[in-house]
């Protein structure tokens, strides 16, 4: 079994109404403080990346004091405590602090204030204690954990898997853990390299309390980036063919986007009715593509944040259940496409850019990104094929750098299947031996390789055009002391 944190005491504890800073009751650390510093500050000062010499994940280093020399806390004596003093209006009229962002309001100044007046306790319950984990406190694993998603380095030299509160990047010469990349987030549920595989990015958070995007440097393994978005969990991050853009699924129901060196954002459509689960740019990236629980796929234009189109049908009964997963076909695909009547009516070839979708229905389709024709009711004009169905629901699909095949995985009932489909024939090749439900596939960048993983935390190599499985391991990194103590 994964390792699971106690939700129903966190929730339970959450469902108080947090304090007001004029009330007379007294402030509490765990629902009042921590969520302002989990929402403002821990991005900028967790131990993977502690800007000015300090950090706020963890209510002892509250009280040491950063690089130039001032303790952040002084239990009692607000006046002394230099961390109010940042996030007070100085000379310039605007606090130091939450650097580059919106200040905090007054209600979160006082609570700050009047807490560290009463004595800056730390009223934490026990339960909720254990499970502080960052990078100074490694996971600790007694099984292996969920794999969420996937992702091989441009280079192929390493491969990125997630595991629990981290990312575990694999070297793929032998297989060897190099590398654990350990952020605030208690989950990580999609990873992906920028193309020129210089950075990682990882987006995900706590359930109901906050999501997170994180950028990478892979190599030194420094966190260069950690943004707080949304309240919730965030899903399917994905890069701009430039770089420059870094686009992610939502909760709340939106598609964003952020600047990848300083964690803004710069994109939000809001046109989705159900969590956002995956992100593609197009090819030109000027576009980008997103499927949704709410079973559809859209097309938003990046410059102006539009919503563009509906790719999939939304006539009723078209599609059933949500979208789970996409891939863009990495080379634009040339198909013979008859022109309109009034215009000859003749075949010619035309160069299309196309998305592999798949989710709960367990059927993978082919869309081109871009519509030709007026919408019609009831048509699906965008799609160009349906696959044969898989077992249960598709969480991961991955093409290969030609296009020419995709992998797919799938999960049903405690059992998973990952194949291999040709993107033209359509013929597909099942691969053997996928011990539990499969989540998350990736493509190795010289195409002789598929990785996957699930539910059981191992991840299965397989040869993709025998579907024979060539290597395996499982995801439990021992570097921490007394794994299994948890
Ligand atoms: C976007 C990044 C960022 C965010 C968010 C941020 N900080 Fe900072 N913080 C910095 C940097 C960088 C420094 C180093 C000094 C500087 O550049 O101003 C710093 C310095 C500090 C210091 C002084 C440490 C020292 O001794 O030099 C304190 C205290 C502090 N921050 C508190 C906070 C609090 C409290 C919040 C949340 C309300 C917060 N910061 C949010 C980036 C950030």
């Amino acid at each position: 079994m994964p390792i699971r944190l106690p939700l129903a005491l966190l929730a339970a504890a959450w469902a108080a109404p947090p304090a007001r800073a004029d009330d007379p009751v007294k402030v509490s650390y765990f629902k009042d403080i921590r969520p302002i510093l989990q929402q403002h500050c821990n991005g900028c000062h967790q131990p993977a990346k502690p800007q000015g010499g300090y950090v706020t994940t963890a209510h002892p280093d509250l009280f040491k004091a950063g690089e130039r020399g001032k303790p952040g806390v002084v239990a009692g004596k607000p006046a002394a405590s230099y961390l109010l003093d940042q996030v007070r209006p100085g000379k310039s009229g605007k606090p130091e602090m939450p650097k580059g962002r919106d200040p905090l309001t007054s209600e979160q100044v006082k609570l700050l204030t009047a807490w560290v007046q009463q004595g800056a306790a730390d009223d934490t319950p026990a339960s909720a204690k254990a499970v502080a984990v960052d990078a100074d406190h490694p996971p600790k694993y007694s099984a292996p954990p969920v794999v969420t998603a996937l992702a091989f380095a441009p280079d192929g030299t390493a491969l990125a898997v997630t595991g629990y509160h981290e990312v575990l990047l694999y070297d793929t010469a032998k297989y060897d853990l190099k590398a654990r990349l350990i952020g605030i987030s208690e989950r990580v549920q999609a990873v992906a390299y920028s193309p020129d595989g210089k950075k990682l990015a990882a987006v995900g958070g706590a359930p109901g309390r906050f999501g997170e995007v994180q950028v990478w440097n892979p190599e030194t393994e420094k966190l260069l980036v950690s943004a707080p978005v949304t309240f919730d969990t965030l899903y399917g991050v994905s890069w701009s063919p430039d770089g420059k853009g870094l686009a992610f699924g939502c909760a709340d129901n939106t598609v964003r986007a952020v600047d990848p060196l300083t964690g803004k954002q710069t994109l939000q459509m809001g046109t989705h009715s159900d969590w956002v689960l995956g992100t593609v740019y197009a090819q030109d990236g000027e576009h980008l593509v997103s499927v949704s629980r709410d079973m559809s796929m859209k097309l938003t234009e990046v410059d102006t944040q539009r919503f563009i189109d509906n790719v999939t049908s939304i006539t009723p009964g078209a599609l059933k259940g949500g979208l789970m997963a996409l891939d863009r076909r990495p080379v634009k695909a040339r198909r013979m496409t008859k022109v309109p009547q009034d215009e000859g009516g003749k075949f010619v070839e035309k160069v299309y850019d196309e998305v592999v979708v798949a989710g709960a229905d367990g059927a993978p389709r082919l869309y081109k990104i871009h519509r030709e024709v007026k919408r019609v009711i009831g048509d699906d004009a965008n799609r160009i094929r349906e696959y044969e169905r898989m077992p249960g629901r598709v969480s991961g699909l991955a093409f290969n750098a030609d296009g020419t095949r995709f992998a797919a995985a799938s999960s049903l009932d405690g059992k998973g299947e990952v194949r291999v489909y040709d993107t033209e024939k359509g013929s597909k090749v099942v691969c053997e031996k996928v011990s539990g439900p499969a989540y998350a596939v990736a493509w190795h960048p010289d195409g002789k390789l598929i990785a996957s993983a699930g539910f059981d935390g191992a991840v299965w190599l397989h040869d993709p055009a025998t579907g024979k499985l060539v290597n395996s391991f499982v995801v439990l990194p021992k570097s921490a002391p007394k794994a299994g103590a948890r």
